[in-house]
This record gives structure tokens, C-alpha cells and sequence, in this order.
């Protein structure tokens, strides 16, 4: 999988005044190979701007994009555009192809054989939780937002993209069904590892699905970093209060146990959590079972380790050393 690098970038649309600020201005930003990388921040801060330069629908005024070692303008648009995966909120589905010819877009500009092409398809659909048998020859109306959403993800992989831009995927979609897609897509980049790069203004989404959040503002990227330090040391008022940086419990779902973790006991405590828990999972359980101590136990119920409320108020108090332990 290739990076993903932005070089002194400045998008200024023509026709706006001289007194617009740029709508992206000199943006440096390295998106590494394999991650997902949120952009956040607030309507016209220029995210979406930031995404369609990567794929070239929008030409910055100056600066450099790279993806792995070509800048992009060495690539022929056409190439740049098969090769990207691109998913928007209103999905773009074509109404009078089915699923499977909507998945099979790109696979078809490419000229893959047919037989390729169905296989690929019937594998994106069981990739995305949309049984093949099911939903291959459904029109885009006969699906619901949520699985026409799904289909929009199977068509941007179907060529096996290295790259995926991402605008608001999931913007339009109810809570529930919202959660769900994150899920999925947290599934699935734990198998394909592409490089992501995911637009939101929803910071509950932003902290769920980054590796790596760019804290954006009228066109400047003012943060950069993990979501667990961006909670921890934000870098002024405006990440602070634009990610909830005092909101404890937020952070402290984003620490992991074994950054707390001591060696188990003689006796092991009777609450239980998972070695897979946070922070926050580990206060609930206790405060739930009126405890001082829980036992880490792994799948088997061996203990693996032990946490102690003392040890969780204390670290909860100091996330700076928790967010370099942690990371
Ligand atoms: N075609 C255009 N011509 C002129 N100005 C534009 C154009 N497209 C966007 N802009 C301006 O550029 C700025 C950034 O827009 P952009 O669409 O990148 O924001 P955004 O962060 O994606 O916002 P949102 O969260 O509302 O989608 C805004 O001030 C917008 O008004
Ligand atoms: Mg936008």
C-alpha cells in the first residue's frame, strides 16, 4: 500500500475575493501507508476539498500530492480515478443497474474477463455482509440506505484499490445502521489494510475509526496526531472543545487496559473484564459490582493480570503519561 503525502498544498477557488481565505491552505499532512486517517472539523474547513484533490476531481492551486513515490499529475487522470476507491454520502449508485452491475463498474472499464469479475463481486458483497444470492440482482431502490451504502464500499474495492477516499460515508445514515457500517469497516481494514483517508464531522465517529485524526480549521490543519493524545494534549481551545478533551470517560475509552495492567494476584478478583477492555470498561465493571479491584482474564478465563480502582483514578488523573504509555 502506498502513503499518501500532501506538500504545501493551497486550494483558492477563482471568483472568490481577495479577502476569502484559500479554501485549503498550505497543508502539509503525510497520511502513512495502511492507516485510516480522519479529517475533522467543521462544514467548509475544507475537507472535502482536501479529498477530491487526491483524486484529482478538484486541482490544487499549488503545493504537491504524492501517492507512494508518483505525484499525482504523473499519473493520467483516468488511471488515478480506477485506481482510487471513492465513497461518498449520496452513493452514487447507477438506478437502472443492479448490485452487481453497479460493483462491477470499475472491473469493467478495466476489461477483466467476466468470469474474474463475477467472482470478485460475489466476494466484495459476502465482504460487506450483503448475501450474493440475495442482493446481486436488486435495483439500487429495492435496498435500504444503510445497504446501499454497503454496495457504494463493495463498488470502490471492487478493483482492489490501494487507496479509498471516504466523504461522510455514513453522513445520511440513522444511528443504529451508522454504527454498524463503522463496525463493518473497522472489520474490513483490519483485513485489506489500504490507506484510508475518511472524512467526518462527527468526532464520535472520527475516535471509533482513526488511526490518525487531522484536526481541520478554515483550510489549515491544526492538529495531527492519535486520538488518544489529541484527547489528551490538545493542542488549544479549539481541538479541546471540538473533541470533548474533558469529557474523562471519552478518553478513557480510548485506553487500552494493558496500559494499567499489574501481574495477577494470589487471589484473583471475581469481576472480571477482558484484555481487550478500556478504561472505561473497567471503571463500569467495577462500579457495577461496588469493587476495588477486577480480574483481566483472557478467553479461557485464565487471569492474566489485575487492575485496581486506585491504579485507574490515579492514571485517569495524568492522561499525558498514559497517552505515551499507551501509544
Ligand atoms: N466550487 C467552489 N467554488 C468556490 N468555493 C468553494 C467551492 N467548493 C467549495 N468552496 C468553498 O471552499 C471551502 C471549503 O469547502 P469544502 O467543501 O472543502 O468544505 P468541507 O469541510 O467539506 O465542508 P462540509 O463539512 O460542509 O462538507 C468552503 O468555504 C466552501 O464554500
Ligand atoms: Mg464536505
Amino acid at each position: 500500500m502506498p502513503d499518501i503525502r500532501f506538500e504545501r498544498v493551497t486550494k483558492a477557488y477563482g471568483g472568490s475575493g481577495p479577502d476569502t481565505p484559500a479554501a485549503v491552505h498550505d497543508v502539509t499532512l503525510a497520511i502513512p501507508e495502511g492507516d485510516l486517517v480522519v479529517l475533522l472539523g467543521p462544514s467548509g474547513c475544507g475537507k472535502t476539498t482536501m479529498l477530491r484533490m487526491v483524486n484529482r476531481l478538484i486541482e490544487p492551486t499549488s503545493g504537491q500530492i504524492y501517492i507512494g513515490e508518483r505525484e499525482i499529475h504523473e499519473i493520467p487522470a483516468t488511471d488515478l480515478r480506477r485506481h482510487i476507491g471513492y465513497v461518498i454520502q449520496q452513493t452514487g449508485l447507477f438506478p437502472h443497474y443492479t448490485v452487481e452491475q453497479n460493483v462491477a463498474v470499475v472491473p469493467k472499464l478495466l476489461g477483466w474477463p467476466r468470469e474474474k469479475t463475477q467472482e470478485r463481486v460475489q466476494e466484495l458483497l459476502e465482504l460487506v455482509d450483503l448475501p450474493p444470492d440475495q442482493f446481486r440482482g436488486r435495483y439500487p431502490r429495492q435496498l435500504s440506505g444503510g445497504q446501499q451504502q454497503r454496495v457504494g464500499i463493495a463498488r470502490a474495492m471492487a478493483a482492489d484499490p490501494t487507496v479509498m477516499l471516504m466523504d461522510e460515508p455514513f453522513g445520511a445514515i440513522d444511528a443504529i445502521t451508522r454504527a454498524d457500517l463503522q463496525n463493518e469497516l473497522k472489520r474490513i481494514q483490519a483485513q485489506v489494510h489500504k490507506t484510508i483517508v475518511f472524512v467526518t464531522h462527527d468526532v464520535e465517529e472520527a475516535l471509533k475509526l482513526a488511526d490518525r485524526i487531522a484536526v481541520m480549521r478554515t483550510g489549515q490543519v491544526v492538529q495531527y496526531d492519535t486520538p488518544l493524545v489529541l484527547l489528551s494534549r490538545p493542542a488549544d481551545e479549539f481541538v479541546s472543545s471540538l473533541l470533548g478533551a474533558r469529557d474523562i470517560l471519552r478518553r478513557m475509552s480510548l485506553i487500552p487496559v494493558a496500559s494499567i495492567m499489574e501481574a495477577p494476584g494470589e487471589n484473583p478478583s471475581h469481576v472480571t473484564v477482558a484484555p481487550d477492555a478500556n478504561l472505561r470498561d473497567v471503571l463500569s465493571a467495577l462500579v457495577a459490582a461496588g469493587a476495588q479491584e477486577a480480574a483481566v482474564r483472557d478467553g479461557a478465563g485464565q487471569a492474566v493480570g489485575r487492575v485496581t480502582l486506585a491504579r485507574l483514578l490515579a492514571d485517569a488523573a495524568h492522561p499525558e503519561q498514559l497517552a505515551t504509555a499507551g501509544s
